[in-house]
């Protein structure tokens, strides 16, 4: 792809990445030239960058609400902290408490919490995975059905990857404290999207990742509620407290706390932007292309989401078709793209094949324009006229 045609690409595909803001490259720019001392040196460039780090923690602390920045660990991105916050937990609350050796999670997790779940199981844990509604929705009453005193830690997304729904955080969190569990929520894809409190929550931990809310990538963070004890995963030096040694992302710790403060300070204009954009997707996308159906409910979802499956279309194709025209969307969680698996979070809400693979999500962003999703549904309705004419499973007779 030449320049030119890489900058006409129209990027809807924000739930897998974002683009690094300006302000942000800006921030680390000094940290990856005459700004390189070690955080933990005594002198004046350890100093410097130590310095740069406590900033960001705090601007991480603030979008979130937390009360000290005591209270958030930096990782490698979302994934490690989901592999901190589950690993670290349970490990530590059955040693205290060996009759403690269940998780509760739902079967709608990215894989970054379903893998540290399944190697917690070869350990000796026991996990269950609560289903969702057909729209995407883990209801507290099945928590509440399930929840026991052998709970060690229940872990519930904020906000899905795929079909963007937003999970009833609060009454879970509740359910969970009065059965005496601890309750961890994987934030990644809602920070941005949504004004985040850790405390009006509840939360005992959160996950973040800088990736998604316009930071660079390779760094996250966990929220450890203050108090809190969990163990380490990766040991050696110290650093974060002691609970993820290795020299600091330097660079990427100062671009994700530049992420945060912009991500706190728009978030109204990002909601009023992005959602505004999205909205008129869907408008446009179920008025003018027939069979097609929006997934999950049009309220309860993050401000970037639109899910759709397109009937009689296989969405691998789509996405190939609209990437030569110029548009990039994806079928669902890019991470799993490799497995070549079916999505296991609309098996979960209990789509059939064919509406499995007719899905395409589009996730917007605060550099698209009007122009381009405008431009995009074009492309979007003529791509699937066009597989859909050339289907041999499809006839223009059938309604
Ligand atoms: C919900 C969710 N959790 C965790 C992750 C992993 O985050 P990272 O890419 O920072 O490891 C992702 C990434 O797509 C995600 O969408």
């Amino acid at each position: 792809m030449t320049d030119d045609e890489h900058y006409s690409h129209i990027y809807l595909d924000t739930a897998a990445s974002t683009p690094v803001a300006d302000e942000v490259i800006e921030e680390m720019l000094p940290y990856l030239k005459e700004r390189y001392g070690n955080p933990s040196s005594i002198h004046k460039f350890g100093r410097e960058t130590a310095r740069a780090i406590n900033l960001a923690r705090k601007r991480v602390a603030e979008m979130i609400g937390a009360s000290s920045i005591r209270e958030i660990t930096f990782t490698s991105g979302g994934t490690e902290a989901n592999n901190l916050a589950l690993k670290g937990t349970a490990i530590h609350v059955q040693s205290k408490m060996p009759k403690k050796n269940m998780i509760i999670t739902s079967s709608i997790e990215h894989d970054a919490v379903l893998e540290p779940c399944k190697d917690l199981e070869d350990r000796g844990f026991v996990t269950m995975h609560l289903p969702v509604t057909g729209e995407g929705f883990v209801r507290p009453s099945e928590l509440k059905n399930v929840i026991s005193d052998n709970v060690a830690l229940v872990s519930i997304m904020y906000a899905n990857n795929e079909v963007g729904t937003i999970q009833p955080i609060k009454e879970l969190v509740e359910i969970t404290h009065q059965a005496g569990a601890l309750f961890h929520t994987d934030a990644v894809q809602a920070a941005g999207k949504l004004p985040l409190n850790v405390k009006n929550l509840g939360v005992d931990m959160m996950s973040l990742s800088s990736h998604k809310i316009n930071g660079p990538k390779g760094v996250g963070a966990l929220y450890i509620r203050s108090n809190l004890k969990i163990l380490p995963i990766i040991h050696g030096g110290g650093q974060e407290w002691y609970l993820r040694s290795g020299t600091e992302n330097v660079p990427g710790i100062v671009g994700f706390g530049k992420a945060c403060e912009l991500a706190n300070k728009r978030m109204r204009h990002y909601q009023e932007h992005v959602a505004g954009l999205r909205n008129y997707v869907v408008e446009r996308v179920l008025k003018e292309i027939p069979r097609s159906r929006l997934n999950g409910l049009r309220t309860e979802r993050i401000a970037n989401n639109a899910h759709f499956t397109f009937f009689g279309v296989n969405g691998e194709d789509l996405i190939i078709k609209l990437d030569e025209n110029g548009i990039a969307a994806s079928t669902g969680s890019a991470c799993s793209v490799k497995k070549q698996k079916q999505s296991h979070v609309l098996k979960a809400m209990g789509f059939s094949y064919e509406e499995i693979t007719g899905s395409l999500r589009l996730s917007l962003g605060m550099h698209n324009t009007k122009d381009e999703v405008d431009r995009a549904v074009n492309v979007l309705s003529s791509v699937i006229e066009e597989l859909r004419e050339l289907s041999p499973f499809e006839s223009k007779y059938v309604g």
